[in-house]
């Protein structure tokens, strides 16, 4: 399964032939639809190593934010003391600049919940790949929220231009400017099926062909902010649902597909038995059949992809072990033309993020090709287009 990649890096030595399989681990189904509009309540989460020697963590993995964040030793709010906690002094890799009164410092509003820290290098291991000097937040203050989490901080995956912390590129962004990868690009795959135990993976510098079918729809990630999209279009059962949404957000850290209010109210509409439940915020249906429901479809790059209503009626399991069903559309007041396309599309479709772009060179230089970063989609049918995904032409920014 990995001849393909293997291929590319025998043919660009420049290029040093890393690519490294994180395996995720999923918290379980049972989740309150309330808590999960919080972005860290779903988690797809893996370990990874800071320091020297390693202090280990359980990170989410986040597409929706840019940063990556560790609660501090020095943190004494409940979501850091239940967690793992970083202490850059047993570290002999540390590289510290300040503490909460310097620069630079950070802070984080995800919505759900707020982090505020200080900002420090260190070595992160992430699968095989070592990023000596990782700038990284180390939290002083993590409100409540992150108590529950599943993870002790975040691994974000999107553009360095929506990053929050000062000093340094984001892991990921480490990894193509150190050009550590044999391909610019990190894979998604979240299991469909819930039960299994393998719950997902991300692929740093390539793609694991056994994780979907058919062609890779090529989608123009602009603005470099997050992995966004337009958005073409929207149906339910095949007929047109009017909305004024225009783009399309891919996000592993949002467990629902949240859009403005009327256009949840008109997809919601259109699937029997969705009823609005002010008190969850969420449309729920009496029953969790699948019976009679139908297809909720989002054009990008002039394709369909949908979801069937396997995809979107998610169960929560109360403690009492009752089942309860709810759709996953939901709205959201803050959200004006973006819909964010959470877990429940990722888990049914299969995305490649590629950075081929330039835009760390003032925008006067010629650029050639599409600047710019591409995504892919995976699709039913066709042939693989992968080799034709530029690879390893980082251009050394940031640094
Ligand atoms: C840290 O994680 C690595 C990789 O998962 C593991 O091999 C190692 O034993 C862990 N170390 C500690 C102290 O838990
Ligand atoms: C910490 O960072 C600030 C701002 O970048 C800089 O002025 C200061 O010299 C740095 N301190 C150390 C000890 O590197
Ligand atoms: C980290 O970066 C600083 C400043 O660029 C440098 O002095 C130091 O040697 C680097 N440390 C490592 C481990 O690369
Ligand atoms: C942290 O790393 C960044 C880039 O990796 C470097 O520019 C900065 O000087 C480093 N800071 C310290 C305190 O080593
Ligand atoms: C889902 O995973 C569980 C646990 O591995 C397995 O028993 C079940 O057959 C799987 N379902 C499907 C549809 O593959
Ligand atoms: C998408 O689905 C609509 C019907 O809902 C159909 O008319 C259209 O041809 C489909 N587009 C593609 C590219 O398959
Ligand atoms: C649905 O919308 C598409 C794209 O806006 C349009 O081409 C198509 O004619 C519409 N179909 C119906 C039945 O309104
Ligand atoms: C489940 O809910 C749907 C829609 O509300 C209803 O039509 C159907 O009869 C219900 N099924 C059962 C088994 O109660
Ligand atoms: C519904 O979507 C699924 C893909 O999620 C597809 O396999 C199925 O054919 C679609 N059904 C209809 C009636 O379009
Ligand atoms: C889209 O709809 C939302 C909700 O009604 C509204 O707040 C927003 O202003 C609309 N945006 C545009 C560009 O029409
Ligand atoms: C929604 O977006 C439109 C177009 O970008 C903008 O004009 C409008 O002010 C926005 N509305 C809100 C409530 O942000
Ligand atoms: C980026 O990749 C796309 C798709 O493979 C390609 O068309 C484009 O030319 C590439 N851009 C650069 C600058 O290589």
């Amino acid at each position: 399964m990995w001849s393909r990649v293997l291929a590319a890096a025998s043919l660009l030595a420049v290029c040093h032939a890393a690519t490294t399989t994180v395996s995720l681990a999923r918290r379980g189904s049972n989740l309150d639809p309330i808590a999960a509009r919080s972005r860290m309540n779903i988690a797809y989460f893996g370990v990874i190593e800071i320091g020297t020697p390693a202090q280990n963590f359980t990170v989410c993995y986040d597409t929706g934010s840019s940063d990556l964040w560790v609660p501090s030793a020095q943190c004494t709010d409940i979501a850091c003391t239940t967690h793992d906690q970083y202490d850059p002094s047993q570290s002999s890799s540390s590289a510290l600049n300040d503490t909460r009164q310097g620069v630079p410092g950070f802070e984080i509003a995800y919505g759900s919940g707020d982090v505020v820290g200080y900002v420090v290098n260190d070595t992160v291991q992430i699968g095989s790949i070592s990023l000596a000097n990782q700038t990284f937040g180390a939290a002083l203050e993590a409100t409540s929220d992150f108590a529950q989490s599943s993870c002790d901080g975040l691994l974000g995956l999107a553009f360095p231009q929506i990053a929050n912390e000062a000093g340094g590129s984001p892991p990921f962004w480490n990894m193509v400017n150190r050009k550590l990868l044999n391909n610019n690009q990190f894979s998604v795959w979240l299991n469909p099926n819930e039960s299994a135990l393998n719950a997902g993976e991300v692929v740093f510098g390539g793609i694991n062909s056994n994780r979907y079918t058919g062609t890779l729809n090529m989608l123009n990630a602009t603005p470099h902010s997050y992995w966004q999209s337009a958005l073409g279009g929207l149906t339910v059962g095949g007929q047109n649902v009017s909305t004024n949404l225009t783009t399309a957000v891919f996000d592993t850290g949002t467990s629902i597909i949240v859009m403005n209010t009327p256009a949840a109210a008109a997809i919601n509409a259109k699937i029997p038995g969705a009823t609005y439940s002010k008190s969850a915020g969420v449309y729920t249906f009496s029953n969790c059949s699948l019976a009679g429901k139908p297809n909720v479809t989002f054009v990008l790059g002039g394709q369909n992809y949908s979801l069937a209503p396997s995809g979107y009626v998610l169960q929560q399991t109360s403690t009492s072990g009752a089942t309860a069903c709810y759709s996953a559309f939901t709205g959201d007041s803050g959200l004006n033309t973006t819909t964010i396309l959470g877990v429940p599309f990722l888990r049914s479709y299969f995305t490649t993020y590629i950075y081929n772009g330039t835009t760390c060179l003032p925008p006067s230089t010629p650029q050639g090709g599409i600047p710019g970063a591409q995504f892919r989609v995976s699709t039913e049918a066709g042939s693989l287009l992968y080799e034709q995904v530029a690879s390893c032409f980082a251009i050394g920014c940031y640094q």
